[in-house]
């Protein structure tokens, strides 16, 4: 050997590929391809993150004490059992990391989240796909890839890309069919963007039994995906396996500080939530309207929308004529929707500008 090996179950991954910020020819316009606030961030968020400016030179609180405190406060759960992350992904990691690896499975759904794929592999795990039910998370299906080689289990509600979403039964069905020793991974990324009664239970299920992790992010309706802020809940045993992995400064205390401050501004996240209820459901029915071209808007509960093309221009034609037009959208070849486009739910000036240049593009 003439150069260190990486270990065969690392090449075997498809490098994660973000959002883009900018068009081919370099400029910057509207950003719908990360499900990012189109609000920006909460302006104490901003102040806490410039007060932290002052003590640079000191390592962050590596327990995260006041922040454990304030989203325990927040949420009504113990803070002791809140594991944290840069961003949730680090937590995705953490959670494969600790309970599987050579020789184990790892199950998600078709159309899931793409770091759920990483992170199996990451550990040497073998990934298992779930069939999708029209797009959506198909209970019946993960079951049935159940095997006694499975370690964990990812599930996103809403699922990313797209926006799917299971229901607190369904949810309550999945756990009660998977065996005990299989670590139940509830990603709730997108959890704010639920309207009160689609509360899917995840936190109750963490609470309650031992195989259940709950994840959470500051990314999304909180307007820090900069920061890298995300964290998870479960029982004691799956807390304390992953702090044993965790980097032990994984996030700033800048970061710790915009985080608590933004968890406070509830007038900020009720604005973002309310905004994206309306415009959603607005952005389907446009897209809907031109079923007749071959569009066709996927049931979503997040903050973004998948859009199907089935006639005559074809997504990546969409894709880059909205580019052109100034919005930047996610086309997902690479996640075996190359016939969709996921396209964040922006301000009210995107949605009706991204709106019309879509329409001109598929001449409806
Ligand atoms: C379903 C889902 N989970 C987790 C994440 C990771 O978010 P972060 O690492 O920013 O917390 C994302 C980000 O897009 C997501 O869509």
């Amino acid at each position: 050997m003439t150069a260190p090996a990486p270990k065969p179950w690392i090449l075997g991954i498809a490098p994660y590929v973000p959002g883009r910020s900018t068009t081919d020819d370099g400029r910057k316009v509207s950003k719908l391809s990360s499900n990012e606030n189109p609000f920006g961030t909460p302006q104490v968020a901003r102040e806490a993150f410039l007060e932290a400016a002052t003590s640079l030179e000191r390592y962050p609180d590596a327990a995260a004490a006041e922040l454990r405190a304030a989203i325990g406060a927040h949420y009504g759960i113990e803070s002791e059992r809140i594991i944290y992350g840069t961003g949730s992904d680090e937590v995705l990691h953490l959670a494969a990391g600790a309970f599987s690896g050579v020789g184990d499975e790892v199950i998600y759904v078709r159309f899931g989240f793409a770091v759920y794929d990483i992170a199996a592999r990451r550990t040497g795990a073998t990934p298992v796909v779930a069939p999708d039910k029209d797009y959506a998370t198909d209970v019946d299906a993960i079951l049935a890839c159940v095997t006694e080689r499975t370690r964990v289990v990812f599930v996103a509600n809403p699922n990313n890309p797209t926006g799917t979403y299971s229901t607190r039964a369904e949810i309550a069905r999945l756990h009660a069919g998977l065996p005990k020793h299989v670590l139940l991974v509830l990603d709730q990324a997108y959890t704010e963007y639920l309207d009160p009664e689609d509360d899917d239970g995840g936190l109750e299920l963490a609470r309650t039994q031992p195989n259940v992790l709950v994840t959470r992010t500051f990314s999304k309706i909180y307007g820090l995906a900069s920061e890298r802020v995300g964290w998870g809940y479960g029982a004691p045993a799956l807390i304390d396996a992953m702090h044993r992995i965790r980097a032990p400064f994984n996030f700033s205390t800048a970061a710790q500080k915009a985080a608590i401050a933004a968890l406070g501004d509830k007038d900020f996240v009720e604005h973002s939530y309310q905004h994206n209820r309306q415009w959603r459901s607005w952005f389907a029915d446009q897209i809907n309207a031109m079923g007749n071209k071959g569009l066709r808007a996927v049931p979503s509960k997040a903050n973004f929308q998948l859009v199907l093309f089935e006639g005559e221009v074809n997504a990546e034609t969409a894709y880059k004529a909205l580019m052109d037009a100034g919005y930047i959208v996610r086309w997902l070849p690479g996640q075996g929707l190359p016939h969709g486009l996921r396209i964040t739910i922006g301000t009210e000036e995107e949605v009706r500008g991204m709106v019309e240049a879509l329409r001109r593009i598929v001449g409806a």
